[in-house]
């Protein structure tokens, strides 16, 4: 259990935890073989996760471009299916293997919507690789190439992720508790 902003967090998944596991998915991304990969991280709740993966996939070999997009979100818990880019990527995409880094996937509808635009702009083929993946809130089919946990129905910070823009600062994921 830690204490941030006076709440009492629990530790879902440790930074050691994590730091293994980023390993073991850098080698699982070595072994499709992509040719001439451009990494796409999707923000903001990728940025810690898209960091430390980039330099896991550094270590096991692979030298991709690395790219940046900002995709509207509703967030947990709302029922609104709309989806935007609020800053699209500079890069063209054309023929390309993409991989879409992202913290979680829950409804699919933010990695669906992504994975589409980059199809239909001629992407030659789209990965997805997410730190977790909460299955039991899925609206979609779509479905990660890669993933680092499956995580429980419960609505998680740190790593990059967020309640209004706290916790996002966390070394690990936790989940939080109530007042310290
Ligand atoms: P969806 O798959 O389109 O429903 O959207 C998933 C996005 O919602 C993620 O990329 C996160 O930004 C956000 N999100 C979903 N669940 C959580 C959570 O438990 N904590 C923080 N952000 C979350
Ligand atoms: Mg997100």
């Amino acid at each position: 259990m830690a204490v941030v902003r006076g709440k009492q967090i629990e530790v879902l998944f440790s930074a050691s935890t994590i730091a293994r596991r980023n390993l073991e998915l850098a080698k699982e991304i070595a072994a499709r073989e992509y040719h001439d990969l451009l990494v796409i991280s999707v923000l903001k709740g990728s940025f810690i996760f898209a960091g430390d993966l980039i330099r896991a996939m550094h270590d096991v070999g692979i030298t991709p471009e690395v790219e940046f997009i900002m995709i509207s979100s509703y967030g947990a818990g709302t029922e609104s299916g709309e989806v935007k880019v609020l800053r699209d990527i500079d890069n063209d995409v054309k023929g390309r293997d993409i991989l879409l880094i992202d913290d979680i996937l829950e409804s699919g509808k933010t990695l669906k919507f992504t994975r589409e635009l980059m199809l239909s702009r001629g992407a030659k083929s789209v990965s997805i690789a997410v730190l977790l993946d909460k299955r039991s809130r899925r609206q979609t089919e779509v479905e990660a190439d890669f993933v680092g946990f499956e995580c429980p129905d419960y609505f998680v910070v740190g790593y990059g992720m967020d309640v209004a823009h706290a916790f996002r600062e966390l070394p690990f994921v936790g989940v939080v508790k109530g007042e310290a």
